[in-house]
């Protein structure tokens, strides 16, 4: 194995703060965000929504900061290395550390497929290919063309949808391709910024709205972010609704994925975590609630009123930001215009948290088999243009969705639970909390240091425990899935876990190399 080198740092503090906000503002901040919250009780969401993000969100967001500084410190940029660099004298954990390369690997492959549909559907928009199109029907119709799920007028074949997924993933590649200052900082630092301002244009022109159909002038905007959030405090009384809380706290943060880890390990050793944490944390939360939340179901409550909005709220995240947002965009004046700014800043949000996916396994080629960046990247998007084609092809099978269960729910909270008693529990409390005030700017109030010691993952615990209580039976017995799709969904779940034993062999092939080098030295 070659000399060990040195590792990539980030450019500027600014630039590690963009970053991490890159990944954590999303597509999950856009679409997900306002479906689940008119799902599950509209303002009383936020009640559970806000607690996760105080007892879980940041705790974990610093925890991951300061583990990622951390393992940095020890040349590993990923959970086996940072694990192991925690516990040297388990043998095992390193194991458990594959999750945060599996974890990130599995949602890029469908996350890339679904980030090329918005840049598709910005050069639709500008070239008026989906602006004539003003119901219903023929938006769903579009969609499904496009998506290669049947053909009609719009499209014979999945040809287009597939050139933009490879414009995509090769834009994704070139980003990585210029590592973590040349490649992803500066994307960052353009993309969120323009992220920003797509986004309060949007605000602007929904609150902007008035009442377009004057028969109904209860169909307001005032009455559209009501609906959005006026609390329905029966549904606290849900499990269901708590789970979903804590699941959009995980995803939108990006926290129990493995890629704020690898992020923070670029750090130097006295690099403020606990501030940069916080204020990564805060503008992903901005992002989230008063923009995510201000633009898709407002707009749909004044087109379309009370009755109809519940309907949509439900029809799933592809349905509200590719047919509902289109229609109402479409009655606007420059549709064409509003339409580019929607699809634009569901793209960058994309690939600013796509590229973040892809890094953990490109670090652990680089950091653990010490070979140069351009030879990781190139194993990378070998491995993962392979593995992102069942998701395109067998879409309509439920692949994406079952990936999306795995590597965007399940694992998250695995890795979550690991990491959280793995830094409080054996590395033990008070040696974290010096090393999360490392070169802070400011402390937290020590009231966390019982939060993350106790309330954090106790809540994890909870939620692992509802999990399996409820749900594990039925999802092992693919309760609920259709018998034609059942092939497809057992196909996945053995691809899954031929990947998870590959990434496995590969730490075991390391970490003998390095002991055989150790004794060989000794
Ligand atoms: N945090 C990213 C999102 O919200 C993954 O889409």
């Amino acid at each position: 194995m070659a000399e060990k080198k040195i590792r990539e740092s980030w450019g500027s503090r600014l630039g590690i703060i963009m970053a991490v906000a890159g990944s954590a503002v999303g597509l999950g901040n856009f679409l997900r965000f306002p479906a689940k919250a008119a799902a599950n009780g509209g303002g009383a969401f936020m009640i559970p929504y806000f607690i996760a993000l105080l007892f879980l969100g940041i705790p974990l967001m610093w925890i991951e900061w300061t583990l990622g500084r951390y393992g940095g410190g020890f040349g590993h940029g990923t959970a086996p290395g940072i694990f192991h660099s925690l516990w040297q004298k388990n043998r095992f954990i390193k194991y458990f550390g594959v999750i945060g390369i599996f974890g990130p690997l599995v949602i890029f492959i469908y996350y890339v497929f679904i980030e090329s549909w918005t840049l598709a559907y910005s050069f639709f928009s500008l070239t008026g290919r989906s602006t004539s199109l003003l119901d219903q029907n023929s938006l769903r119709s579009f969609l499904s063309a496009f998506q290669g799920l049947e053909k009609n007028q719009y499209f014979h074949g999945i040809g287009v949808a597939y050139t933009f997924f490879l414009i995509t993933f090769l834009l994704n590649i070139w980003v990585i391709y210029y590592g973590i200052r040349g490649g992803i900082e500066k994307l960052c630092k353009w993309a969120m910024p323009l992220l920003f301002v797509f986004g309060l244009i949007l605000l602007i022109r929904v609150f902007t709205l008035g009442t377009p159909d004057l028969s109904r002038p209860d169909w307001n905007i005032m009455a559209g972010l009501g609906f959005l959030w006026n609390p329905d405090f029966s549904a606290l009384k849900s499990a269901k609704v708590w789970m979903e809380a804590a699941g959009q706290i995980f995803f939108t943060l990006s926290v129990g994925i493995g890629v704020i880890l690898t992020y923070a390990s670029y750090l130097k050793k006295n690099d403020d975590v606990v501030l940069s944490g916080l204020t990564a944390s805060m503008t992903n939360e901005f992002a989230e609630v008063i923009l995510g939340g201000s633009i898709i179901i407002p707009a749909a409550f004044v087109f379309f009123g009370p009755v109809d909005i519940k309907n949509i709220a439900q029809s799933g995240v592809f349905n509200l930001g590719f047919v509902t947002m289109p229609l109402v965009l479409n009655k606007l004046p420059f549709a064409y215009l509003f339409g580019f700014l929607w699809f634009f800043l569901l793209f960058l949000a994309g690939i600013t948290s796509s590229v973040s996916l892809a890094q953990p396994a490109v670090a652990f080629l680089e950091d653990e088999f010490c070979i140069t960046r351009k030879r990781a990247v190139t194993i990378f998007s070998i491995a993962a243009f392979i593995l992102c084609q069942p998701a395109i092809f067998f879409l309509g099978r439920g692949v994406v969705n079952e990936l999306d269960f795995w590597g965007g729910t399940f694992f998250l909270v695995i890795f979550a639970t690991i990491e959280t008693v793995l830094f409080v529990w054996v590395f033990g409390m008070d040696k974290a909390w010096d090393e999360i005030h490392q070169g802070s700017e400011m402390r937290i109030p020590v009231v966390y240091k019982f939060i993350i010691k106790y309330i954090t993952p106790l809540f994890l615990f909870v939620i692992l425990g509802f999990w399996f209580f409820q749900e594990w039976l039925p999802v092992i017995l693919l309760k609920g899935v259709a018998v034609a799709d059942k092939p497809y969904i057992v196909a996945t779940r053995l691809g899954l876990v031929v990947v998870f034993v590959i990434l496995a062999i590969l730490v075991k092939i390391v970490w003998r190399k390095r002991r055989l080098e150790e004794k060989g030295r000794g």
